[in-house]
């Protein structure tokens, strides 16, 4: 087979990468190692920045977030007793969207059918060649077990933090970053409507927690716990129970409203950044090159913003010839992925429990600003809310 772009991995980034680029007349061909269904099932990331919701708006992409996700002005911060809500609105013009991946996924899957482009799911032994060459490819065997070769003009490695991609960038030319977290969430997925109208981030001497949602009737909420937890040691009891102390259940009139849990599990937290995000005719984006922690809701952030500058360089150079901007690629996406390196280990730093008393105080300290002074709210907001692409 032979195509301009072949693309591994159906997440978020790579099944926007093949919209933006049938938009603009380039065929490319996708391939995942998983079944469709199961990309559809994953739940993970539930806010998109405003900008975000601009590109997939843009691109014909957001009449279902405009009428089945939820607007919100902003988030609210709280410790024991106090409930602050930050209003990005009001702060930097900006807001954010609750509409979940697996909603976004959904839409994306159907475009790209809509195009009639060609994917291969339940994909085994994918493996990146030649990507130093003019004439890299990709080998793979199908689902029906058929050995297969696609030829392109260039591969995108959106495979996520697991997949292969990023292995084929060199060791003398590839530099890397990390943080591990001592601690990871223990996310839930509840059958209940959200007892609050926006997200309640919490700081609370047991740990964090973080009261989210995808629908009108259905909550998304978090707990921090050990990273070496085992799920089966959290009965719902128990979760209900953790979530109503930390989330602030019976102060000031506020009640947790508790219901079936649908879906949980253990989340680890980390940062991550490998660069560059380009070797040769091998262009990484989203989680294949970083992986943040959930607690600023980047992610899947990140993963659109790449893509929408690697689109943007791609259809340059592939339909105009002109090669300065897939030059910059890496450089570019990578200045953004950095604030959002800072911004989700910042909020990650201010919001969990160490164990340690002294910072302890530093972490109120630091609410009580960010709660109080304009310049610290508006600081958060303009990073929650999402700095713009191509920042
Ligand atoms: P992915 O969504 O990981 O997609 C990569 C795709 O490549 C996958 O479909 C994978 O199956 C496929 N793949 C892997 N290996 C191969 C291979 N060998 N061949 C072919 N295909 C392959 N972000 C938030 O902002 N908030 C959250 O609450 C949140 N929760 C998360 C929970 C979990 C468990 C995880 C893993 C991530 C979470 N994230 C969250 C992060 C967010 O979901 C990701 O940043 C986002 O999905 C990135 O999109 P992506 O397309 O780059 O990668
Ligand atoms: C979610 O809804 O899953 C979610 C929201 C905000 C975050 C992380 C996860 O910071």
């Amino acid at each position: 087979m032979r195509t301009r772009v072949a693309i591994v991995g159906a997440g978020p980034a790579g099944l926007l990468l093949s919209h933006l680029l049938d938009l603009e007349g380039i065929d490319s061909v996708l391939l995942e190692n998983r079944s469709e269904d199961y990309v559809l099932g994953r739940i993970r990331a539930g806010v998109l920045e405003s900008s975000s919701v601009d590109l997939l708006d843009q691109v014909g992409l957001g009449t279902r977030i405009k009428h089945e996700g939820k607007h919100h002005r902003g988030i609210y911060l709280q410790w024991p007793e106090e409930r602050h809500h930050l209003d990005f609105l009001d702060l930097v013009g900006r807001s954010v969207w609750i509409y979940g991946q697996t909603e976004l996924t959904k839409d994306l899957m159907a475009a790209r059918k809509t195009a009639g482009q060609q994917s291969f799911y339940e994909v085994s032994e994918v493996n990146l060649h030649d990507v130093e060459t003019s004439s890299p490819s990709v080998t793979f065997v199908d689902a029906a077990g058929s050995p297969q070769r696609i030829e392109a003009d260039v591969l995108a490695g959106c495979d996520g933090f697991h997949g292969p991609s990023r292995h084929v960038v060199p060791g003398a030319v590839q530099q890397m970053w990390e943080r591990v977290y001592p601690y990871a969430w223990l996310g839930v997925l509840a059958d209940v409507a959200p007892s609050t109208d926006e997200l309640i981030y919490a700081w609370h001497p047991d740990g964090f927690a973080l009261h989210s949602m995808r629908s009108e009737t259905i909550s998304r909420l978090y707990l921090q716990v050990e990273p070496e937890e085992d799920i089966a040691n959290w009965s719902d009891d128990r979760i209900w129970e953790a979530l109503a102390a930390r989330l602030g259940h019976g102060q000031n009139g506020w009640s947790l409203q508790a219901g079936p849990v649908l879906e949980k599990s253990i989340l680890p937290m980390r940062s991550f950044v490998s660069a560059p995000m380009r070797h040769g005719r091998l262009f990484l984006a989203g989680d294949a090159a970083h992986i943040v922690p959930p607690t600023g809701a980047k992610g899947l952030n990140l993963a659109i913003a790449d893509v929408a500058l690697l689109a943007r360089a791609l259809v340059s150079w592939l339909r105009d010839g002109k090669s300065e901007l897939a030059e910059a690629y890496s450089d570019s996406a990578l200045r953004r992925v950095w604030r959002c390196t800072h911004f989700s280990w910042w909020m990650t730093s201010m919001l969990h429990r160490s164990g340690d008393d002294f910072d302890a105080q530093l972490q109120l300290s630091q609410l009580r600003w960010v709660t109080s002074s304009h310049a610290g709210a508006a600081g958060l907001a303009e990073n929650y809310s999402g700095v713009p692409i191509g920042y």
